[in-house]
Order: structure tokens, then sequence, then C-alpha cells
């Protein structure tokens, strides 16, 4: 099957212009000078498939390298499973997830990266790839880095919060740190500074203050910038590549920002939720409201101009991609199993479909150029897990994930159950986007096209992943 995407513009990290995408398959295998389809290759003369995109871009598919679908946490389990998460993900024009693989104390990396292969397996319809969670790291955690890594899994998360459930002491992040120096391994780090917070918890606690606001006091942006700071510096230590998860605190950002300086191997992803949402307007939104966006890191002040410095740092690659960190959970039988108690709110926001709309937003607001939206939403995270050439750009070799988007169209989110993702609710109800995702093609297979659904569960592949491509 040849396809041929004509009359666009094409949109990569690099650069724009006019072109014609042609595909063969599941591959592209040329960018034409518009009109050459009328001089061109055989090929070209017996397309299958012409799709027109006039007056769209035509971008690589979106790579959203931060979700947990199914995972199990907070005493139950994210909504989406892999089958409605990554359709969701494919309406919203993202091609490949980088989800994952779940370690509670005790239990083996390696067998539990087998179960969520089997979770994934014949229910995605886009490609997938893993990261570890590592929650105790023991010897044999060591020895499972070398073998995950030589199935495709190359970065691994530790937790410096969650104590009990997945906290790594330093000491042991020390050890895995250690390993990831050795082996070449991404080191991802949540990093807040659990004692402390779980200590504010107690005393927001008895005092009665039980809202979900108090979720994001009680996580104050010190304890993120502590951590930040504490995980840089043993990493430094260490010689170990380090990527910081769900930046949300400016200082945390400027910790990066200095490190990065300094010519250390340090990364950051921010969230769209930290990009919009705030302390004030959406976790103390009345009632037991707020609890829609409990999530961790929590959302900021817009006093303190924690938004403000998300934009700044991703215009100026301090923080060089966009996740989402999809976790959601309903709010009927999951997130109100904390009302009376903040603590008890399954942490998680739900994004995975509205990722590519919320950072085009930014463009159209002048936050960040067409060429930059591409970059952090497609191309680095692709290079950050090594997945560049075949994933993150549109050029012969690469697979033919493809986006067309309409900068023309509009997209209101949320208003009524206008989203795929498996929530009794929205995180982003009420966000207008200036433009629209058309036509999502997945290694050559439309998936979503003409405002329907053209996927199935089993098309998505697992992508296994080289080491960082930011890494000498
Ligand atoms: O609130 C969040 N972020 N939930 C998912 C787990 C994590 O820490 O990424
Ligand atoms: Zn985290
Ligand atoms: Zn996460």
């Amino acid at each position: 099957m040849t396809t041929l995407i004509t009359g666009g513009t094409v949109v990569n990290a690099t650069g724009r212009g006019a072109a014609d995408v042609l595909i063969d398959g599941e591959t592209i295998v040329a960018l034409l000078a518009p009109g050459s389809t009328l001089l061109g290759s055989d090929l070209v003369h017996s397309v299958d498939r012409v799709i027109d995109a006039t007056g769209k871009y035509v971008i690589p598919g979106g790579i959203d390298a931060h979700t947990h679908m199914e995972m199990p946490f907070g005493g139950t389990f994210a909504s989406d499973t892999f089958e409605s998460g990554t359709t969701a993900a494919a309406w919203g024009g993202t091609t490949t997830i980088v989800d994952f693989v779940v370690q509670y104390p005790d239990e083996n990396p390696l067998t539990q990266f087998a179960l969520w292969q089997d979770k994934a397996a014949g229910n995605c319809a886009i490609d997938y790839a893993f990261h570890q969670i590592l929650s105790d790291v023991q010897d044999s955690s060591l020895h499972a880095m070398d073998e995950l890594i030589a199935e495709g899994v190359t970065s691994f998360k530790l937790f410096m919060a969650y104590k009990g459930v997945f906290l790594s002491d330093d000491g042991q992040i020390l050890r895995a740190m250690q390993k990831a120096s050795d082996n070449g391994a991404m080191i991802m780090m949540h990093a807040e500074n659990g004692s402390v917070i779980d200590t504010l918890v107690q005393q927001h606690l008895a005092r009665g203050e039980t809202a979900p606001y108090y979720h994001g006091v009680s996580r104050p942006w010190q304890a993120e910038a502590e951590a930040t700071h504490r995980a840089i510096m043993l990493a430094d230590l260490t010689g170990a590549p380090l990527y910081i998860v769900h930046v949300s605190a400016k200082q945390a950002a400027e910790q990066i920002a200095v490190a990065r300086d300094r010519g250390q191997n340090v990364f950051g992803e921010t969230c769209p939720q930290y990009l919009y949402l705030s302390l004030e307007e959406h976790l103390g939104a009345p009632g037991f409201e707020g609890a829609k966006w409990v999530c961790s890191t929590p959302l900021r002040s817009k006093h303190e101009g924690h938004q403000h410095q998300m934009w700044n740092s991703l215009r100026t690659n301090d923080l060089q991609l966009v996740s989402t960190d999809h976790c959601p959970f309903c709010m009927k039988d999951q997130k109100d199993m904390g009302i009376g108690d903040f603590s008890k709110i399954p942490n998680g926001i739900g994004s995975v479909e509205h990722r590519m709309d919320l950072l085009y937003q930014g463009v159209v607001t002048g936050e960040i150029t067409l060429e930059r939206w591409v970059e952090i939403c497609c191309t680095t995270p692709a290079r950050m897990f090594g997945m560049y050439g075949k994933k993150g750009v549109l050029a012969p070799g690469a697979d033919a994930d493809v986006v067309i988007y309409d900068p023309n169209g509009h997209t209101s989110i949320g208003l009524g159950k206008t989203h795929h993702m498996a929530m009794d609710y929205s995180a982003w109800e009420g966000f207008e986007i200036d433009g629209h995702v058309d036509t999502v093609l997945s290694r050559g297979q439309v998936v979503v096209d003409g405002g329907a659904f053209h996927g199935r569960a089993g098309h998505g592949r697992y992508v296994p992943r080289a080491l960082s491509q930011y890494l000498i």
C-alpha cells in the first residue's frame, strides 16, 4: 500500500517547507517537492491513496514519554487500559507512548516487565515502549537493569517520595546511579522530599485541613527544588545521566538549568498541567472538586511565576520536552476515596489525548515556535529515549507515523464527553484550542480521519529502545 500526502507544510524540529510525503507500507520513502508528483517516479504515479493536506501542517506523530496505563496505584488502578489509553492518544495525534512497568518492593523487575508486556500486547492502537520503575534497589534490581536494557528498556524511574510504596533512600539511589553510569541507562527521578511531605500531610490532617487544596500546600516547591538538587548532586557524584520527570516548580527548573550550564547530563520534562493549571483555581476549587487535579508534583501557585518559568524553560531548552504523566482516575469510586482526607485521593491527571493540542495552543499564543512544538512533543522524546530515526521525524526511512494538523480548525476540550479517555470528567473542561488533529497515521495505517477512529487494538507494536541519543 502506497500513500501520498500532498499539499501540506511539512514541519520537522529543524524547519518547515512545502513538501509531499510518500509512504510505502509502514515507512516514509521520500519527501518530494510539491508538484514533483507529476514528474516523479513509478511509485508516485501508482500510489494507492492520496491524502490532501492543503493548508495544513504535516508533522511527525507525537510521542508521549510518560504514561501510566492500568497503573496499580493509590489503592486502585489508573482507569485507562492500554486499549482505551492508546486509542485516546491516537485521537490526539500521539502515535507512540512510553509507559512505566511498575515494581513494588520485593517484586522482581523482570517478572514485572513480562507482566506489562502481557498487558500491552494485542491491546494497543499505537506503538508503545517501556521505562521500568524500581522501588527498592537491591542487588537483583541492579542485575535486572542490564537485562532490561537488552530488552529495550533503557530508562529507570526512581522515587524520592511515597515512603513505603516507591521511595528509594539516597544510598539506593546512589547504587542505581552507579549502575546507570556503567551501562548507559537514563535515571528518571520523581524529585520530591518524601519525608518532609509526609510530615506536612500529617500536620494538615491533624488541623482538620482535609480538602484537596492541602495536597498542594503539603508538597511545597521547596520539597521539589531540594530533591531535584539532591538528585543532581548524586548524579554528578556517580556520572549517571539524569532526567527529572514532571517538573512543576520554578526553582527546580533553575536547578536543572544550573546543572546543564555546568555541563552535566541533566534533562527535564514538564507536563501540560504545569503550563496551564494552578493551585488556587483548580486544586482550590469549591468542595471536593479540586480532587480532579490532584497529582504529584502538585499544581503550583499562580502568584509565584512557576507557569511562566515552565514556558521560558521550554523555549530556552532548560527543559527539553513535554509529556503528560497520564495517570487518569475517575471521580466516582476512585478520586472520591479521598473525601475527608486528601492524602487518600489517587494521584494523577489524564491528558494523553490533549497534549499535542494544548502545546499547539502555546504556538498560537506565541510561547513557542511551530518547530519547537514538534521538537518538544515529537523529536526530543524520540532522541531522549532511543527511538529517533524511526520515530520523531518525517524523513526517508522513518516509520510513517504522521499527523495532519489543521491550524484553521478548532478543538473544544471536555465540554460534555468529548474525549475518549476512560474518565468520568475532564481535567481540561472548557479549554479551547485554535487548531485540530485531522488525520493520524500509525506506521502507514490511517487510525484517525474525518472525525472517526479507523484503528484497532493490536495494531500497536512494542518498540525496543536504544540508549538515549543525547549521551556520548
Ligand atoms: O500524580 C502522579 N504523578 N501520578 C503518577 C505517578 C507518578 O509519580 O508519576
Ligand atoms: Zn512521579
Ligand atoms: Zn508518572
